[in-house]
C-alpha cells in the first residue's frame, strides 16, 4: 500500500455543515475535494421554500441532476460521499451523484451531517445507490459539533478508512 492513500471527498451541502466537515475530513487526511452541483438552474434550497423542496425531494425520492464529476473518480483508492439527512433520507443531490458515478468508484466511504436522527438509513440508502459496500462509515450530527467531538470522530473516520483499505489492498496482493 502507498503511504498516502489516493483519496477524493465528494460532498453537497444545503447550508454549509456537509461542506465544513468535507473541507476538515479532506485537509486532515490530505484528500481531493469535490462538490456536487446541480446541472442547470440550481433549485432554490435556501429559506423555507427550500427547505420543503428538499423535503419534497427526500420523501419522493425524487430524481435530480448533477453535474459530471470534475475528477476522475476512478483513479482513487476510496471516494468519499458526503451528504447532509433529509427525513431519514440522503439528500437528492449527493443519491445522484451516487448513481451517475458509483460504478466508476473503486472504493467507498461514506459520512451524513444531521441533527440527531436518521443518519443509518441515510448512509444504507447511500450505499445502495451507490452499488457499494462502503469500507467506512461516519455520523457528524448537531450534538457532536455543540460537545466538538466531531473532529475525533473525523479522526477514527479517517483511521478506519485506512485500516480498511490496507487489508483490502493486502487481500487483493494475496489473490
Ligand atoms: C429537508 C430537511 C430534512 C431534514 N431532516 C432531518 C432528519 O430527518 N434528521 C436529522 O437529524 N436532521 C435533519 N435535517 C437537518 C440536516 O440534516 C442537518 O442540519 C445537516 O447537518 C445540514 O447539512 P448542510 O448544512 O450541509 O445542508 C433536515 C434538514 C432538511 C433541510
Amino acid at each position: 500500500m502507498s503511504a498516502q492513500p489516493n483519496v477524493l471527498v465528494v460532498y453537497f451541502s444545503r447550508t454549509g455543515m456537509t461542506r465544513r466537515i468535507a473541507e476538515l475530513l479532506a485537509s486532515e487526511i490530505g484528500a481531493d475535494i469535490e462538490p456536487i452541483r446541480q446541472q442547470g438552474k440550481h433549485p432554490a434550497r435556501a429559506g423555507v421554500r427550500g427547505y420543503v423542496r428538499s423535503l419534497i425531494e427526500a420523501l419522493g425520492q425524487r430524481q435530480v441532476k448533477v453535474m459530471p464529476a470534475t475528477h476522475d473518480v476512478s483513479a482513487y483508492d476510496v471516494v468519499v460521499v458526503g451528504s447532509p439527512v433529509w427525513a431519514s433520507h440522503a439528500s437528492a443531490p449527493a443519491l445522484a451523484w451516487l448513481k451517475e458515478n458509483g460504478g466508476q468508484v473503486r472504493r467507498l466511504a461514506l459520512f451524513c451531517t444531521l441533527g440527531g436522527h436518521g443518519g443509518q438509513p441515510a448512509l444504507e440508502q447511500m450505499a445502495r445507490t451507490g452499488g457499494k459496500s462502503p469500507l467506512a462509515c461516519c455520523e457528524i450530527t448537531a450534538y457532536d459539533l455543540r460537545r466538538r467531538i466531531d473532529g475525533t470522530k473525523r479522526q477514527e473516520f479517517g483511521k478506519r478508512i485506512r485500516h480498511r483499505l490496507s487489508t483490502f489492498q493486502q487481500t487483493e496482493r494475496m489473490l
